[in-house]
């Protein structure tokens, strides 16, 4: 009986440590605390043995600069929050009703000290800067300088992106082509080194087999389009335009690329694609990320599949939330209709239909006397139709549960950046077929 009792709990605590290692897509995630992860427009830094994500610290009501995240872990997919390392400033690029956008942060081998290079702006976005801040430690307060220079001059530029490469010394993508080398302390512009014809926005890099890539989207603000790739033997050029990495019409997995972090894995090293499923404007809580494993094979750079989990050690597709699963196949675009289903604990995953006329809905986890526990918004539009998970919950403890998801009668739209085109989605329906009631933790 007691080896009985033993294996059962060696195999709950293997499947457990298993499960912990998955990442799943296009769904919010909750840090150590029971937060969601905020960090868009990120990058990760590989330091002391931990990954650390740094990204913009979103709010769900408006497009102002709220700070700058950070979060680490050992596994990619347990999370801590660390602090906000960069905060609203009194004043300044980054002072109030500003806009900070794609924060980079790369460790500088000369000085030893951490750069973050980041996107500030105004809200309208006529005043683009790309700013500098450092600190000593990864996770400390980071010190912003104001525009990074080059000849003396401020960069008047928007979407970038850093590549840090294996000779130490770092560079700076710019929207629509310029490459700059930083100066050996990380903190100026030494050179412009290359100019990609037919970049577009949010340049990411990364280099295989000597072999660079450099990763860019089309310009359609917060809207997934799809995007492509270039591939040099040198960073300097020439660079070559090779389409995209994704299977076209699936606008990059529905997804705008941020970063690239190189993972190594069994004596390889697998560049994980990093991606924003943005939401506006409930970006906080609604927008999400697409990580995923790419095939880079020379010239050859493939996302060919979605996977919506997968495990990040082994970089392996795995199958999707399993469980006790309840078919609604429940649409409604009328404010205030809503689903609700109890559970016993465990997790509650949402399965749901998202296309062009999706909105907003509520989800909301809460006791069987209705205290509320949780509540967030959640996304049930996306430009391309598409069936798959929209929300797994947290691991509640055994008990009375309910599930509830409510029409808000909201969606996500808006301008583009000069407001001449409406982006975004035409209705309110939210289109839930399943849900799926699992004991363990996934
Ligand atoms: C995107 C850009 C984002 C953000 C957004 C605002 O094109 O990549 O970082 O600036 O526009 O519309």
């Amino acid at each position: 009986m007691v080896r009985i009792i033993l294996l059962w709990i060696m195999s709950s605590l293997l499947c457990l440590a298993a499960n912990a290692q998955v990442i799943h897509n296009g769904i919010p995630w909750f840090d150590e605390q029971g937060n969601i992860i905020n960090a868009h427009g990120a990058c990760i830094v590989e330091d002391g043995g931990r990954y650390w994500l740094f990204g913009e610290y979103k709010s769900d009501e408006s497009n102002a600069f709220p700070g700058f995240g950070c979060y680490s872990s050992a596994d990619l997919v347990n999370w801590r929050f660390e602090r906000i390392v960069l905060p609203v400033q009194k004043d300044g690029i980054l002072g109030p009703d500003r806009v900070g956008e794609r924060v980079k942060v790369m460790k500088c081998p000369k000085t030893g000290e951490y750069v973050m290079l980041m996107h500030a702006d105004d809200l309208g976005y006529n005043d683009p800067y790309i700013g500098i801040a450092t600190s000593p430690t990864i996770n400390g307060d980071y010190t912003l300088h104001g525009p990074i220079l080059f000849d003396g001059k401020p960069l008047r530029h928007w979407d970038m992106g850093t590549f840090q490469d294996t000779d130490g010394k770092g560079y700076l993508l710019i929207h629509h082509g310029p490459i700059y080398r930083l100066s050996d302390d990380y903190r100026s512009i030494e050179a412009k080194v290359a100019h990609v014809e037919g970049m577009g926005e949010s340049p990411a890099m990364f280099k295989k087999n000597g072999l660079y890539y450099l990763l860019t989207s089309n310009l359609t603000s917060w809207e997934r389009n799809d995007n492509y790739y270039f591939t040099a033997s040198s960073i300097e050029g020439p660079w070559k335009k090779q389409g995209y990495f994704c299977p076209e019409g699936t606008l990059t997995w529905n997804s705008q690329s941020t970063f690239v972090l190189p993972l190594r894995r069994d004596n390889d090293t697998i560049p994980m694609y990093m991606g924003d499923r943005w939401s506006y404007p409930h970006q906080a809580s609604a927008a999400t990320y697409v990580w995923l494993p790419m095939k880079a094979e020379g010239e050859k750079l493939a996302i060919p599949e979605y996977w919506d989990a997968w495990n990040a050690a082994k970089a392996e597709k795995k199958l999707s939330i399993q469980g006790r699963e309840q078919v609604h196949n429940w649409i409604s675009d009328k404010k205030g209709d809503c689903l609700e289903r109890e559970f016993d604990g465990g997790r509650i995953a949402v399965v749901g239909k998202t296309d062009g006329n999706g909105g907003y809905a509520t989800i909301s986890i809460s006791y069987a006397n209705g205290k509320v526990l949780d509540k967030l918004f959640v996304d049930f539009y996306s430009k391309i139709p598409d069936e798959g998970l929209r929300f797994v919950s947290k691991n509640y403890p055994k008990g009375k549960y309910r599930l509830r998801i409510e029409v808000t009668g909201t969606q996500s739209a808006w301008y583009n950046k000069k407001k001449t085109i409406r982006y975004g989605s035409h209705g309110y329906l939210v289109n839930v077929t399943k849900t799926i009631e699992m004991e363990a933790d996934v």
